[in-house]
């Protein structure tokens, strides 16, 4: 196991490395939330305020008023009747499945889903059955294979990560029974896609009545912990029937307090997310018109995969000689030889990506030893969605 490098950030968009200060294009705070003054005051204010830990679950002493008001708020910010804050992210699909456990025969799993939602399939107790990534003609054959009788959950990322693509749900909503559930991991969604940062469904405009939202206040709130978006029933249900709810600690109030500040921040500058996507849309645009085709994914997400090893050092050295930090990443569900992911942030300044474009215009288009794989030079550049608008896939 070869542990990864240890990354000192420097300011919003920097990081020192190896001695170094490189522009940082990477990890998923989307609009670094994690470090806006008014994010970070809210820290500093709520530990002063509040001490750091309530030191026992919710259901005995350990409850408190800011989780239910932050609670609120983020049931108000994305449209839905509540929501409940949960320890973690990777934690919100686990007590979800918890609460549901028994009433399904078939949970239905895109095969790329993150990983926490096939550990959160295990607790429904019921046979699981996977599908081709973000197909809808694959899911129809494997519901037909369910049989007549069988009662559905999907399971599916909203956002993926890897490429910034959106889960088609309007579509599964089409081809499911009338009664299948979809739990959605809008881990990266949330707050990122559709028109006012709802995320996945409203990007895709999928209706929301048949869809549980989970996701993590990490990376579009750049804080911490996680959240189920659902109903005040599934609320109550989870709070009884979920044994990793009630037994353990919630999140530290300094962080509910940070979360607080940061989905204000969301609701006042609704220009943070036009000021992504405007980011976005200046790098994967430039890309495209000198050949450098992407997936098409409304997500602030460039995915470049070397065809070999040698390329991808070469891409590497390139970028490190234009002080950016080489986000090389191998992660499960992504391309197995490892991909360069770059992430768009709304604080990157014109001048930072600009010289992000100008590697990857120069490294990635040559026509002869390009860094791209074949697939990836060859593929038509073409529009992106605008947001609010259905992916098509
Ligand atoms: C899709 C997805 N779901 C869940 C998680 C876990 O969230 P957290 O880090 O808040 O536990 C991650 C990664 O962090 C993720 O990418």
């Amino acid at each position: 196991m070869i542990e990864p490098v240890s990354l000192q950030q420097v300011d919003r968009t920097y990081v020192r490395f190896r001695g170094r200060k490189l522009s940082f294009f990477s990890g998923c705070d989307y609009f670094r939330m994690a470090s806006h003054p008014t994010v970070l005051r809210a820290v500093s204010s709520g530990l002063a305020r509040y001490g750091l830990n309530v030191a026992a679950s919710r259901m005995t002493t350990g409850n408190h008023a800011l989780y239910r008001q932050l609670e609120r708020q983020l049931a108000r910010f994305f449209g839905v009747e509540d929501a409940l804050l949960i320890s973690t992210g990777y934690l919100t699909n686990l007590v979800v499945a918890q609460a549901l456990a028994g009433r399904f025969t078939h949970a239905l799993l895109d095969e790329k889903a993150h990983v926490c939602l096939r550990d959160a399939a295990v607790f429904l107790g019921c046979r699981l059955r996977s599908f081709k990534h973000r197909n809808p003609a694959d899911l129809a054959r494997q519901i037909k294979r369910c049989g007549t009788d069988s009662r559905l959950i999907l399971l599916t990322d909203g956002m993926y990560a890897g490429q910034g693509t959106a889960a088609p749900l309007a579509d599964y909503l089409k081809i499911l029974p009338q009664d299948a559930i979809l739990l959605v991991d809008d881990a990266h969604g949330a707050a990122v896609l559709g028109a006012t940062g709802k995320g996945t469904p409203e990007f895709v405009r999928a209706a929301r009545h048949r869809i549980i939202q989970t996701t993590t206040l990490s990376k579009g709130f750049g804080v911490y912990g996680g959240v189920v978006l659902c109903s005040r029933a599934l609320r109550g249900e989870i709070m009884t029937q979920s044994p990793a709810f009630v037994g353990s600690t919630p999140l530290p109030l300094p962080l509910v307090n940070a979360a607080l500040a940061a989905l204000a921040l969301h609701r006042r500058h609704p220009a943070l997310r036009t000021r992504l996507y405007q980011n976005t849309e200046r790098v994967k645009s430039a890309l495209a018109a000198t050949g450098v085709s992407l997936t098409e994914a409304p997500g602030p997400i460039v995915q470049i995969i070397p065809s070999d090893a040698r390329q991808a050092t070469r891409l590497r050295h390139a970028l490190l000689a234009a002080a950016i930090y080489p986000p090389f990443l191998r992660y499960p569900g992504g391309p197995p030889n490892g991909s360069f992911r770059f992430v768009i942030s709304s604080e990157h300044t014109p001048a930072q990506l600009e010289r992000l474009i100008a590697v990857l215009c120069r490294v990635c288009s040559a026509p002869q030893g390009s860094d791209l794989s074949a697939r990836q030079r060859s593929r038509k550049p073409g529009p992106r969605p605008p947001r609010g608008r259905r992916s098509r896939r």
